[in-house]
């Protein structure tokens, strides 16, 4: 079939096979111009179809060689109806490993779910033997609690009062005020259950359990601070009252790895487009300004660049891995340059429909979007028939 972009509000409901293979080639000959990394050898990435678990997947495989499992919710075509970017995107991982001789699995499921968890034990079990580093980077607006069975909505919303500020429609381009009105009790707790890390430590439970962690075992999610201008929407609202237990939970797991030696880090990341962070208010207008920034700067990362630079210069050195006072890897650094902050501040007071195509850089998010659907991508002709129905070849 010949595929096109289908936007509703800030999802896209079609993907191209081919614009996602390129995307991840890209990611993949990115890795390898970096040089190799004295890296982890057996990776369980949950959440490693797109985003950031995706670049972990990717420079683990061909950064140092890793053999991987991989964990993700997507969605596989039908006749007609393309599969989800995660799908396409693991495919063309597993074809280029595969090629290379890099072992890689994958299993697509509800993480949260005890099935899933079960499922990747026994892999491990019959492939790999011991993991040595997982990545948990899991981005859901819901989670069904395996013990209980209910099901928790998170919410995007301010805690205490409401919030208003301006936000970008990156479609349209239109800035506008918006306001939201602040979270219950009860949306607090449960974004905490969706997007805290409970379920991060449920995994490395299961996995010590087991005896599936190799000594000196890794595990590392990630989190994200950003600027006083987000902050009641992020970092000081629901999601950064999970955020808050995430990262209270790698020092809970760093505990319960102890006896082998092992770690656990929270990372915290640059602001990034990808489908989980359209989604928030007043973010879109701030990654706009942000990108513009950076761009110009020459400290422009995406997913690829970020988790690149947190194995080779943070995860995988010969010193001590650094931290903020809080215990975090910051791969942020960049993004909160106070140089950086005090433009982006500067550039909101100005910004307004009609100045945003030159002050920010709409054309860059809006990029950036096709592209996580495989849209957009240099070298991909769309005007070609595609075959819609590509398999994952390593999935379980
Ligand atoms: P993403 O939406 O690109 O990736 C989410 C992944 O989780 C996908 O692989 C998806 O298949 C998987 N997933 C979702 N629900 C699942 C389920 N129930 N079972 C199995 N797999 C499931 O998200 P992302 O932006 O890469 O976010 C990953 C992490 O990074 C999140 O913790 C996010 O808060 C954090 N982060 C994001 C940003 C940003 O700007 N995007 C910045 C810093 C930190
Ligand atoms: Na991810």
């Amino acid at each position: 079939m010949i595929i096109v972009p289908k936007t509703r509000g800030f999802i896209c409901l079609t993907s191209h096979p081919e614009g996602c293979a390129q995307n991840v080639k890209n990611q993949i000959n990115y890795v390898k111009s970096k040089g190799s990394i004295d890296g982890p050898k057996k990776v369980l990435v949950i959440g490693a179809s797109t985003g950031f678990g995706l670049a972990s997947r990717i420079t683990s495989a061909f950064g140092s060689n890793a053999a991987t499992i991989g964990i993700f919710f997507e969605k596989p075509a039908a006749p007609g109806k393309p599969a989800s970017p995660g799908w396409y995107n693991s495919a063309a991982f597993e074809q280029q490993a595969h090629q290379v001789g890099l072992y890689a699995k994958s299993i697509n499921g509800d993480a949260f779910s005890n099935e899933i968890k079960q499922q990747t034990i026994d892999l491990i079990k019959a492939d790999l033997g011991q993991i040595d580093l997982v990545i948990y980077s899991l981005a859901s607006p819901r989670r069904t609690d395996p013990v209980t069975g209910v099901t928790y909505n998170s919410t995007l919303k301010p805690i205490g009062q409401p919030f208003t500020n301006k936000t970008v429609d990156f479609h349209t381009g239109v800035v506008s005020e918006i306001s939201i009105q602040p979270a219950n009790e009860e949306d607090i707790e449960n974004t905490i259950k969706v997007m805290g890390g409970e379920d991060w430590e449920m995994w490395i439970d299961a996995l010590k359990a087991e005896n599936l962690l190799a000594p000196g075992a890794t595990t590392v999610a990630y989190s994200y601070i950003g600027p006083l201008l987000t902050e009641p929407v992020y970092r000081k609202g629901t999601i950064g009252r999970a955020k808050d237990h995430l990262e209270a939970t790698a020092f809970t797991i760093a505990d319960k790895l102890k006896d082998l030696g092992g770690k656990a880090y929270v990372s915290v990341n640059k602001a990034l487009v990808t489908q989980a962070s359209s989604a928030i208010p007043v973010i879109p207008l701030y990654i706009s300004l942000l990108y513009k920034i950076m761009k110009e700067e020459g400290i422009h990362e995406g997913c690829i660049e970020q988790i690149q630079r947190l194995f080779q210069q943070r995860l995988y050195t010969p010193t001590e891995i650094p931290t903020d006072e809080k215990g975090r890897i910051r791969v942020d650094d960049w993004e909160m340059r106070e140089d950086v902050q005090a433009k982006v501040a500067e550039l909101w007071k100005q910004a307004t429909t009609e100045s945003l195509p030159a002050i920010g850089d709409l054309k860059g998010y809006s990029t950036d979007f096709f592209n996580l659907f495989g849209f957009e991508v240099p070298g991909v002709d769309y005007e070609k028939e595609v075959d819609e129905m590509v398999e994952i070849p390593g999935l379980q």
